[in-house]
């Protein structure tokens, strides 16, 4: 049987369409995504997961007013669903250590950087690019990792490297990490650990 994953979300959802995508492709077939869940409820990825028939959750932090709420909306949903495996595919929020010690090794996140540069509190979304522009490297890329009380700590699952280019922008760079590195590392590494999960 396939594992049981859920995707989480904030944003435009790129990275759950690059796995949507590697289903089709049957790069991903030792696990089947069946729940996305959005930390807020205007997430574009919401409808990338609608057109697929794949079911959704949203846990809006804001709304739901403090951190043990938020946990407690995404751990019924999590139980409800049977899910084996989370994966943070742009998903904007901190989950707490004590969300993270329940799912050792079970989780997995994707950074827009080679860990150990460019990462931790603060450094997601744009900020990673334009933190390794400023620093002037002529070589970035994206991470693959699990996710335990550090962020951006756990133990590294896969790297790709990327150049940067003259020119570059924070937005542009961005882009080309995302298909030349994100987009290929992520299903690979999803696939990887379902298959080791179920193996
Ligand atoms: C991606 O670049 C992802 O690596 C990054 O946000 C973007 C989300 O794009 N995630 C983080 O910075 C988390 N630390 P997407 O919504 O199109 O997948």
């Amino acid at each position: 049987m396939a594992a049981r994953i859920a995707v989480f979300v904030s944003g435009g959802g790129t990275n759950l369409q690059a796995l949507l995508d590697a289903a089709d492709a049957g790069i991903l077939k030792s696990g089947e995504i069946v729940l996305v869940v959005a930390s807020n409820p205007t997430a574009y990825a919401l409808e990338r997961a609608k057109k697929k028939g794949i079911a959704t959750a949203v846990a809006w932090k804001k709304e739901l007013g403090s951190q043990e709420a938020f946990e407690a909306v995404i751990s019924q949903k999590l139980a409800e669903y049977e899910i084996d495996l989370i994966v943070l595919a742009g998903f904007m929020n901190i989950l707490s250590a004590d969300f993270t010690s329940k799912w050792p090794e079970r989780i997995i996140n994707v950074h827009p950087a080679l860990i150990p540069s460019f990462c931790g509190k603060g450094l997601y979304g744009l900020a990673p690019h334009l933190a390794a522009l400023e620093k002037g490297v002529k070589v970035t890329g994206a991470t693959v990792h699990f996710v335990n009380e550090i962020p951006d700590g756990g133990k590294i699952i896969d790297q790709k490297a990327v150049y940067v280019q003259d020119g570059d922008t924070p937005e542009l760079l961005q882009r080309r990490v995302m298909e030349e590195a994100e987009w290929i590392i992520l299903p690979r590494a999803v696939e990887k650990v379902s298959a080791e999960l179920k193996g």
